[in-house]
């Protein structure tokens, strides 16, 4: 606390999802939290609000370096998975087509947010209207996906997958990051 002042929370929030990888699912959870608090970054700069340059750097970063990771961690480790082991009452199939949408959307958009805020961080000045729309809506769309995986999808994945299914996922998303699992 005493050299608080350049310590940003959320910069932890970030950087605790690349510590460990043994819950995989706990692991999506939690980029799924760091990207609400890059959310409320992007209304609050679209609000007109002044963010501390520690708190465009923490977004820069989960946009930038983890983003990328966790949308592969998605469509090429959970979404698989979920298609092989949920039944058909689950209507896993409708989900995943939205979410796989949604991503191909937000590869398009993200360069821009990061365009944006990386101007920020060179030369503060006020945001245009076209920039602050980009911004709300990115982080209304975002908000919508994580409301979509957090709510049905990552319950449904704790309901049907296996305890090897979820050491198997672990395993390849910490080779995704260079990380160590907790499987030999
Ligand atoms: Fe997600
Ligand atoms: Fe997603």
């Amino acid at each position: 606390m005493g050299n608080g002042t350049n310590r940003d929370p959320n910069d932890d929030i970030a950087r605790k999802t690349h510590g460990q990888l043994v819950d995989p699912l706990e692991f999506i959870a939690r980029d799924h939290r760091a990207e609400r608090v890059v959310c409320d970054h992007l209304d609050r700069l679209a609000a007109g609000d002044k963010l501390r340059r520690a708190d465009i750097e923490s977004a820069l970063r989960f946009l930038r370096d983890d983003l990328p990771h966790h949308l592969d961690d998605e469509e090429l480790d959970l979404f698989p998975v979920l298609r092989r082991r949920c039944e058909a009452d689950d209507e896993i199939d409708k989900a995943i087509a939205r979410l796989t949408s949604d991503h191909a959307h937000a590869a398009v958009d993200t360069p821009t947010v990061i365009a944006v805020l990386d101007g920020q961080l060179r030369k503060k000045r006020p945001l245009s209207d076209t920039e602050c729309h980009s911004l709300s809506a990115y982080a209304a769309h975002a908000r919508r996906h994580l409301t979509l995986e957090n709510a049905v999808v990552l319950p449904l994945a704790r309901l049907r997958l296996s305890k090897k299914d979820q050491t198997q996922m672990a395993a390849r998303m910490a080779q995704r990051r260079g990380l160590g699992s907790n499987q030999e």
